[in-house]
C-alpha cells in the first residue's frame, strides 16, 4: 500500500492547529480522508484552519496546558468523531531571548507549562482514550490476499510529539525552549516503552527552521537573519510547513509500523 491514507475513515487530532505546521498537518490528514479535530488556544484560527479542510473538520479551543481543558479535548473530538486514531502535539511558544542568568523566571514556567507539560498532558489523555478503542484486526481491503502483511494488526492509535532540532543541540538564549524541547524525545521514548504492546505508537519530530510565524518571531530578534537562516542550510532554504506534515503523517501511517520511541529530524541537511 502507498503511506499515508487510511482504508477507512479515520480521526486526527491535531494541538497547535490554527497555525504554521499544526494547520498544514491537518490539511494533509484532510486530503488524506482523515475527519480532524483542529484545538488551538486561539479559537478563531482554529476555525480558519478548519475552514481549509476537505473532510469534516472541529474547532476545539484549548489551553494545553490547562488538564481539565486537555481533557475535554479529548472528550469532545470523540464525542464528535467516535475515536481518535492519530494525535499531532504541536501546540508550542517560543519565550524569551535572554541568556540563562537574565532570562525571566515567569517566562521559563510559561515554556514550560506549554511545551513540556502541555505536551505531557495530550499524551496523557490521549493515550487513555486510545486504551479503550478496539485494536485493528484487519485491514481486508489492503491486504486481504496477505494476511501476515496487515500492517495496522493490533493496533490502536498513533502518536506524533513535535520536538526541534532545538531537542538535540543547543539552542543559546533560549534554554527554557531548548530544554523543553529536549525533554519531549525523553517523554516520547518512555511513553512509547510504556504502551507499545498496547498497539499505541508514539513518535516524535524534529523540524529545524520551518517557515511559520514562530519563525517571524525568532528571527525578528535579529536584522537580516532571515536570509543567513536560508543560507544556513544546505539546500538553501527553510522547511515549509507542508514537509514537516508529510512527514507527520507518514509517522502515523501504516507505512512505518515497526517505528515506535523514534525521532524524525526534517533539517536540510544540517
Ligand atoms: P506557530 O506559532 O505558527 O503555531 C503554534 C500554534 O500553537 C499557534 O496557533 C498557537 O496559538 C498555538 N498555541 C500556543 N500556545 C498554546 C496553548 N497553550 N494551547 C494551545 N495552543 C497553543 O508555530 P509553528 O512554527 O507552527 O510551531 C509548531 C510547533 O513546531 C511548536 O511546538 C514549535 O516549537 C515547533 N517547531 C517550530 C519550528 C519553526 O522553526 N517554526 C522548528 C522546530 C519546531
Amino acid at each position: 500500500m502507498a503511506s499515508g491514507g487510511p482504508t477507512r475513515t479515520c480521526v486526527a487530532l491535531v494541538t497547535g492547529g490554527g497555525s504554521g505546521i499544526g494547520r498544514a498537518t491537518a490539511v494533509k490528514f484532510a486530503e488524506l480522508g482523515y475527519h480532524c479535530a483542529v484545538a488551538d488556544i486561539d479559537e478563531a484560527s482554529a476555525r480558519e484552519t478548519v475552514g481549509m479542510l476537505k473532510t469534516p473538520g472541529l474547532a476545539v479551543q484549548v489551553d494545553v496546558s490547562n488538564a481539565a481543558g486537555v481533557q475535554a479535548m479529548v472528550d469532545t473530538t470523540v464525542k464528535q468523531f467516535g475515536r481518535i486514531d492519530c494525535a499531532l502535539n504541536n501546540a508550542g511558544i517560543e519565550g524569551a531571548r535572554e541568556k540563562i542568568v537574565d532570562y525571566p523566571v515567569d517566562m521559563f514556567d510559561r515554556v514550560m507549562n506549554v511545551n513540556l507539560k502541555g505536551m505531557w498532558l495530550c499524551v496523557k489523555y490521549e493515550v487513555a482514550q486510545m486504551l479503550k478503542q478496539e485494536r485493528v484486526v484487519s485491514n481486508p481491503e489492503t491486504w486481504a490476499d496477505k494476511p501476515e502483511l496487515c500492517r495496522f494488526q493490533g493496533q490502536r492509535g498513533n502518536i506524533v510529539n513535535t520536538s526541534s532540532t532545538a531537542g538535540l543541540g543547543a539552542m543559546p538564549e533560549f534554554t527554557p525552549y531548548c530544554s523543553s524541547k529536549w525533554a519531549i524525545i525523553g517523554l516520547t521514548k518512555t511513553v512509547a516503552q510504556e504502551y507499545a504492546k498496547e498497539g499505541i505508537r508514539v513518535n516524535a519530530v524534529c523540524p529545524a527552521t520551518t517557515d511559520t510565524p514562530m519563525r517571524d518571531r525568532f528571527e525578528a530578534h535579529w536584522p537580516d537573519w532571515q536570509a543567513k537562516t536560508d543560507a544556513s542550510y544546505p539546500v538553501g532554504r527553510v522547511a515549509a510547513p507542508e514537509e514537516v506534515a508529510e512527514a507527520v503523517v507518514w509517522l502515523c501511517s501504516d507505512a512505518c509500523p515497526f517505528a515506535t520511541g523514534e525521532y524524525l529530524k526534517i533539517a536540510g541537511g544540517r
